[in-house]
């Protein structure tokens, strides 16, 4: 008997037209586009105006899925939002989506995996599916890094860029979709990335702010090979649990954080370039949207159809570690 699995179905994606190309960032802080592209592969990224909320750039790409799949949306069941920078810390980003969509029918709420939130909330989306409680869930992975980027830190506000990214979720009863799932957290690591005050630990003062304590802060190289490990790592054992190898993968998506991060996990697996999907010199690190938007690029480039095997695999502040694996369902792309 076929089981009932979980399949992407749709695909929309929403980044900003304004552009920040590394020669503006040499403008700002003491960098080198030289400097940003050997370290980082990063070329430019798209940021919003100031002041605009994360829901506005998940709106228009929930509405482009939808669209590509003929469905309005009061079809939705579920509306789960992964990011780091919601509207508001409460209400959930999810609700002033599903309000903003008029999503009449569907209940939400948001995940905080930072980097990994996209294949964590497509992990959960998939369980919705898959038990048959719902049959058509979106799960959104977007941020507006800009509004917690600190730009005197040359270390850090490179890095970033804003984006949305949106998927439907329906079942299916084919050889297609979801097929596992791998998650970790390594909580010893919230010390390396995090964002240190506005939450319960550190409310909001003068102090806080005059500290600079309301922006990303990092150690850049522990995250780096922290994740130059996880990457490989996490990647490897889902594909062994399912009696895979590296060369059975068709599609690598991984997040973009760093083109020396994908390049490494690409070369332990064995993947040619054309298996691996590469736009961090396009958006850097959109956190939440890098894969929705890396599939974007894969579809763009007809790098996909139906049938493929597809590895999606990020690493992220907590620390938080994911993949999903799947066979890829073939949607409508225009
Ligand atoms: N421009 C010019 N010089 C810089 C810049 C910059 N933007 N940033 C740092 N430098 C300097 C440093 O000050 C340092 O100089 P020093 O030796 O005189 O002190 C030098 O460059 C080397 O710094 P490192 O931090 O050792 O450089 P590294 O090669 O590790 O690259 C980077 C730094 C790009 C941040 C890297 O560590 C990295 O990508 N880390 C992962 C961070 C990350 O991706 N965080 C995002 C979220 S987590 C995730 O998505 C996985």
């Amino acid at each position: 008997m076929s089981q009932r699995r979980a399949c992407i179905t749709a695909l929309g994606t929403c980044v900003p037209e304004r552009v920040l190309t590394n020669a503006d960032l040499e403008g700002i802080v003491d960098t080198s586009d030289e400097w940003i592209r050997t370290r980082t592969g990063i070329e430019r990224r798209h940021v919003v105006e100031p002041g605009t909320p994360t829901s506005d750039l998940i709106v228009p790409a929930a509405r482009e899925a939808l669209r590509r799949r003929g469905l309005g949306p009061e079809s939705l069941d579920l509306i789960i939002v992964a990011t780091v920078t919601p509207d508001m810390i409460f209400p959930a980003t999810a609700c002033i989506v599903q309000d903003k969509l008029g999503a009449s029918r569907a209940w939400g709420f948001d995940v905080s995996a930072a980097c990994s939130g996209f294949p964590y909330a497509l992990t959960m989306g998939a369980q919705f599916i898959q038990t048959g409680a719902h049959r058509r869930v979106l799960v959104v992975g977007a941020d507006v890094m800009t509004s917690i980027l600190d730009y005197e830190d040359r270390k850090t506000c490179v890095l970033f860029g804003d984006g949305a990214g949106a998927v439907l979720l329906e079942p299916r009863e084919d050889e297609t979709g979801i097929l596992d799932f791998s998650h970790q957290v390594d909580g010893s690591g919230a010390c390396y990335l995090n964002l240190p005050a506005g939450g319960s630990q550190r409310p909001a003062t003068h102090e806080t702010v005059d500290q600079r304590l309301h922006y990303v802060h990092q150690q850049g190289a522990h995250v780096f090979k922290y994740a130059v490990r996880k990457f490989a790592e996490s990647a490897e054992q889902l594909l062994l649990r399912n009696d895979f190898t590296g060369t059975d993968v068709d599609l690598f998506v991984a997040h973009q954080a760093n083109i020396r991060i994908i390049e490494a996990a690409q070369q332990r697996m064995g993947l040619p370039d054309s298996k691996v999907v590469k736009n961090i010199n396009e958006y850097g690190n959109t956190t939440a949207a890098t894969i929705p938007l890396a599939l974007a690029t894969a579809l763009d480039e007809k790098r996909v159809d139906r049938g493929d095997l597809v590895l999606l695999t990020a690493v992220g502040a907590g620390f938080t570690v994911g993949s999903v694996l799947l066979r890829w369902s073939g949607i409508a792309w225009d």
